[in-house]
C-alpha cells in the first residue's frame, strides 16, 4: 500500500477505530490530522505516532458543527496544500438501550447529529476541496448495524443505514471526477463504545459473543487495515462498496 505523503483527516482519531487508523495511515508514511472532540485524545494518538516516527497533528473539531468542520479542511489545505484521504470515523452510541417506542429524544437528536449529519458535513466540505484538485478517497465508518437490524438501538441503525446511503449515492455522483467513497461495516470491535454496549446489561459479553461465529470481538487494527486499503490507490476501482468486517456475524 503507498500512502506516502498523502495528506489525510482522520475524523474521531482520540480513541478506538480513528486511533488505530491515524497510527496505520502514519506507519505506511502518510501525514495525518488526528480530528477530534476530545483535543486530549487526538494529542495523545499524536504523540504515539510522532514516538514511533510518524508525522501527525491533532486538531480540534466537533463535527457537528459545519464552520468548524469547514475550518479543519480549510486549515488542512493551507498547510499541506491538499487532502488527498478523509476519515469519516467520528460516533458516538445511544445512551441507553430502549426499544423504539422509548427511544429518548434525546440520544435520537445527539446520534444523528454525530453520526450522520457529521458524515454529511464532512463529506460536502471534503468534495469541495477533491473537486478542486481533480482526485480524493473518502472512507466513511458505517456498521454492521448499518446493513442488518439491530435491536433497542433506532437512532444508531437509522444513522448508519444513512452513512451507507450516502456513501453510494455520492460515490455515484463523483465517480467520473476521479474520486472514490466507500465505506466499512464493523461488527462488535473493542473500543470505548463497545465497552458502553458491554455495561449496560449483564453477561453482555456473553451474549453478544454468541452471534459471532468466529467468538471474538475484532481489533480497532483490523479495521484501520480494510479502511487504509480503501483509501490507497491498491483499490482503484472500487467504489460505492461497503467492507463487512464482523467475524461472520452477517452470515
Ligand atoms: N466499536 C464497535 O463495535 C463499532 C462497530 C461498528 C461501527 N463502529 C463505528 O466506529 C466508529 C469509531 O468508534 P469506536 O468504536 O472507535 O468508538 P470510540 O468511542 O473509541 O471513538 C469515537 C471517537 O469519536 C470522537 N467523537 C465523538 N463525537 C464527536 C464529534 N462530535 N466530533 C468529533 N469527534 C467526535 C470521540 O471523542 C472518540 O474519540 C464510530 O463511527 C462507530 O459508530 C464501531
Amino acid at each position: 500500500m503507498n500512502l506516502e505523503n498523502k495528506i489525510v483527516i482522520v475524523t474521531g482519531s482520540g480513541s478506538g477505530i480513528g486511533a488505530a487508523t491515524a497510527k496505520l495511515f502514519s506507519a505506511h508514511e502518510a501525514i495525518t490530522i488526528v480530528a477530534d472532540i476530545n483535543l486530549d485524545n487526538a494529542k495523545k494518538t499524536v504523540s504515539e505516532i510522532v514516538k514511533q516516527g510518524g508525522t501527525a497533528t491533532a486538531s480540534k473539531v466537533d463535527v457537528t458543527q459545519y464552520d468548524e468542520v469547514e475550518k479543519l479542511i480549510r486549515s488542512t489545505v493551507q498547510t499541506h496544500g491538499k487532502l488527498d484521504v478523509m476519515v469519516n470515523n467520528a460516533g458516538i452510541g445511544g445512551k441507553q438501550q430502549l426499544k423504539t417506542a422509548d427511544h429518548t429524544h434525546e440520544d435520537w437528536h445527539n446520534v444523528i447529529a454525530v453520526n450522520q449529519t457529521g458524515v454529511f458535513y464532512c463529506m460536502k466540505t471534503a468534495l469541495q476541496q477533491m473537486s478542486k484538485q481533480g482526485h480524493g478517497s473518502i472512507v466513511n465508518v458505517a456498521s454492521l448495524a448499518g446493513l442488518k437490524a439491530s435491536g433497542n438501538n433506532l437512532s444508531y441503525s437509522a444513522s448508519k443505514f444513512a452513512v451507507v446511503g450516502m456513501t453510494k449515492s455520492a460515490a455515484l455522483e463523483y465517480a467520473r471526477k476521479n474520486i472514490r467513497i466507500n465505506a466499512v461495516c464493523p461488527g462488535f470491535t473493542h473500543s470505548a463504545l463497545l465497552n458502553q454496549l458491554l455495561a449496560s446489561a449483564p453477561n453482555m459479553d456473553e451474549k453478544l459473543k454468541r452471534f459471532i461465529p468466529m467468538g471474538r470481538f475484532g481489533e480497532a487494527d483490523e479495521i484501520a487495515e480494510a479502511i487504509c486499503w480503501l483509501a490507497s490507490e491498491n483499490s482503484k476501482f472500487i467504489t460505492g462498496q461497503t467492507i463487512t468486517l464482523d467475524g461472520g456475524t452477517s452470515l
